[in-house]
């Protein structure tokens, strides 16, 4: 019902301020949290922006400091943010851990990720708020409340893949940034992407994981009739640790310099896999062109129909023949 999805929103929203107080005014979220986004280069008006905060190491000190304010076991619970153990005992989800919380594109509380500040590896470095009735995962892009402004002004949005990715490009002066944090993409996140820009530059990790979902992501969004550019990184570098690594100006410059469109990026990726094999190589043909038949507009796809064909020299006659071979089989 509406009243019981509200004291969902209260019962975060205590929450994050609870996360937000701990950081900034304790003496164990000061030496402990803020230190930790400190010495990762974050400046205080970004952390501020975001409302990050620190839970404390203690088995339930947010549940308590809820209760004590008359917010009921109930709602904590189905927010994921207090768990009854086996023997009835209530504890915090989140403990000694820097928190994130996640916006909905109102700008209402609605979830979290916590992040370890341990370095071992058996602890899951991300713990997140559950499904509930007011956090839905897949229908949900971090930090879209805060760049959507952007998004319209700037007609594009760089989807990167983590909360820290967020803020670090934040703090180079690019406010047009969400992430899909943790979830690969879906649909619905395309979705709602669309309805501010059809413009979307992809900030994926520079690892295997990252180049692996920028594929994966790139089709998806051209299925959605979405453009797409992508920018890799260096090094296994992520956006949030090449910004700190270079520093904003020349991070700027390098993703405005460094984005490609899908079909180089694709090609880039494709080629340096295939090495000199020619099979392979061949491959890499129907692989591009099987990227453009998901593209609806055929005016656009034979755009990039067009391209390929100089890029790849082949004749566009062949590139346009195993077009629509895909779309036939396609429908
Ligand atoms: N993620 C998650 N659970 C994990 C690992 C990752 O939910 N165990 C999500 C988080 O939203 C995270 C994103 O996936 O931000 C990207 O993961 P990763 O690249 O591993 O983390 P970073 O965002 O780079 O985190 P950090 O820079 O703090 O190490
Ligand atoms: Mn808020
Ligand atoms: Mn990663
Ligand atoms: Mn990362
Ligand atoms: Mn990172």
């Amino acid at each position: 019902a509406q009243n019981a999805k509200e004291s969902l929103y209260i019962v975060s929203q205590f929450a994050a301020s609870f996360f937000v107080k701990q950081l900034w005014e304790t003496d164990e979220g000061r030496g402990i949290g803020l230190s930790y986004f400190k010495e990762r280069g974050f400046r205080e008006d970004i952390l501020k922006k975001f409302e990050v905060g620190y839970s404390p190491d203690v088995w339930d000190a947010m549940t308590q400091s809820a209760v004590n304010s008359g917010h009921k076991l109930e709602f904590l619970e189905q927010t994921g943010l207090s768990i009854k153990n086996d023997n009835g005992k209530i504890y915090d989800r989140f403990r000694g851990r820097v928190m994130f919380p996640i916006h909905n594109f109102t700008g209402r509380v609605i979830g979290f990720g916590g992040r370890t500040l341990k370095t071992d590896k058996n602890v899951p470095k991300y713990v997140n708020s559950p499904e509930s009735e007011i956090y839905h995962k897949s229908n949900v892009l971090y930090g879209l409340f805060h760049a959507k402004k952007a998004i319209r002004d700037l007609d594009n949005c760089y989807l990167a893949e983590g909360y820290a990715d967020v803020l670090s490009v934040h703090q180079a002066g690019i406010e047009n940034v969400v992430a899909s944090s943790g979830t690969s993409l879906t649909v619905e996140q395309i979705k709602l992407i669309g309805r501010f820009t059809q413009n979307v530059t992809i900030l994926f990790d520079g690892d295997a994981a990252g180049i692996k979902a920028s594929l994966r992501g790139l089709d998806m969004i051209l299925e959605e009739g979405l453009n797409v550019k992508i920018v890799s990184f260096p090094d296994g570098h992520d956006p949030d640790s090449y910004m700190h690594h270079v520093g904003a100006g020349a991070f700027k410059t390098y993703i405005e310099d460094n984005r490609k469109d899908f079909i180089l990026y694709k090609a880039n990726v494709l080629l340096k896999e295939a090495g000199n094999d020619p099979i392979k190589r061949a491959g890499i043909i129907r692989d591009i062109v099987e990227s453009i038949a998901k593209i609806p507009d055929p005016i656009k796809a034979s755009v990039f129909i067009r391209e390929s064909s100089s890029l790849l020299e082949i004749e566009e006659r062949i590139l346009l023949t195993e077009l629509n071979k895909m779309r036939s089989a396609k429908s």
